[in-house]
């Protein structure tokens, strides 16, 4: 049966998951949602789907079943606390939600509830990251180094989406828990020193370098930035006892300093259809432990100590 779905938030995004759907033979666009008013008409001429300038008569429509939150980060919360009083099936881009003291409690909505979410965790279906995690399966790890810059970012898109942990580092904090199969007792962030002053007057960070010690002795060291002349750059590399590998091997060289729905476009897909094609709860757990990492490295940072951590 056709799932009816519609996509909140029509930015690069919002995009993305609406050509997604159209893909994916299950799946069909019914609906377009965005504040905007003009770029929702247009994104629904585009697509040749309905839209609303009132969000409840979308909500209300029963044969709507499935929608994709990629609204910014502090819209969530709203509209995830709609969909579930509507029993909806729910993605929703990364992270969650603002507020950590309201994580548990939703969680625990969701759970009660059965709703079928999924968070954006696309990287894990990322080529070069696929290749990777399979590469280490039957290694010891000792160390994961990741980097991940980007050029021209736009402060208040930041400040929107969570800051930089929240809106970049929550991705690289998954996939280092994904590689490593453990999850963190302490951490500690840099990011003071490191970033530009329109961000600290924010109460962001432009820049920041954090350190994680994992429950099995593995340290993974992240560097994330704001800043970059060539453009969007991510790289892993994870070192072991004589071995190590780097995701500079598998990206596509044509495509390495574009933008991430260009250079892992496909991972978007991957997350969504997966989410249809297993029709259960993805990345729940692993979203809201990635979270829980954003916020004690963005305490860290701005107290500028360790900070210990228990799951
Ligand atoms: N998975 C990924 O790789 C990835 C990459 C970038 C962003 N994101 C996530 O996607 C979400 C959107 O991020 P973005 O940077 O595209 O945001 P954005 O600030 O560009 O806004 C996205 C769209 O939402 C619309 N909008 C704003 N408020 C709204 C509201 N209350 N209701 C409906 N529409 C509203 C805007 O008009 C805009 O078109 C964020 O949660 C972000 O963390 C995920």
């Amino acid at each position: 049966m056709t799932i009816n779905a519609c996509v909140i938030g029509l930015s690069t995004i919002g995009l993305l998951h609406c050509e997604n759907l159209i893909r994916i033979k299950k799946t069909k666009l019914a609906y377009v949602f965005d504040y905007n008013h003009k770029l929702r008409s247009k994104i629904s001429k585009k697509f040749k789907c309905k839209t609303s300038n009132n969000f409840e008569k979308i909500l209300k429509d029963k044969s709507i079943k499935l929608f994709i939150i990629a609204s910014p980060t502090n819209t969530h919360e709203y509209y995830v606390k709609k969909l579930i009083s509507h029993n909806k099936m729910i993605y929703c881009e990364k992270p969650i939600l603002m507020n950590i003291r309201k994580l548990k409690p939703l969680i625990k909505q969701i759970k009660t509830k059965k709703i079928k979410f999924c968070v954006g965790l696309n990287r894990r279906f990322a080529k070069p990251y696929l290749k990777i995690k399979k590469i280490i399966q039957k290694r010891k790890i000792s160390t994961i180094r990741i980097i991940s810059r980007s050029a021209n970012h736009n402060m208040k898109q930041s400040i929107r989406n969570g800051g930089l942990f929240m809106d970049k580092g929550i991705h690289f904090f998954d996939l280092a828990c994904w590689f490593s199969s453990s999850k963190p007792i302490k951490i500690l962030s840099i990011a003071k020193p490191l970033s530009a002053p329109e961000y600290l007057k924010n109460n962001d960070f432009s820049d920041a370098f954090v350190i994680i010690k994992f429950n099995n002795n593995i340290t993974a060291e992240f560097m994330y930035s704001r800043k970059n002349k060539l453009g969007h750059h991510e790289k892993v590399e994870i070192l072991g006892k004589n071995f190590s590998v780097n995701s500079d091997k598998y990206f596509n060289k044509k495509t390495y300093f574009s933008n991430f729905n260009i250079k892992i476009k496909d991972s978007y897909y991957k997350c969504l259809k997966n989410f249809i094609d297993t029709n259960k709860e993805n990345f729940l757990l692993e979203g809201s432990n990635a979270q829980i990492i954003c916020d004690a490295a963005l305490k860290s940072a701005k107290i500028e100590k360790e900070i210990k951590l228990k799951f």
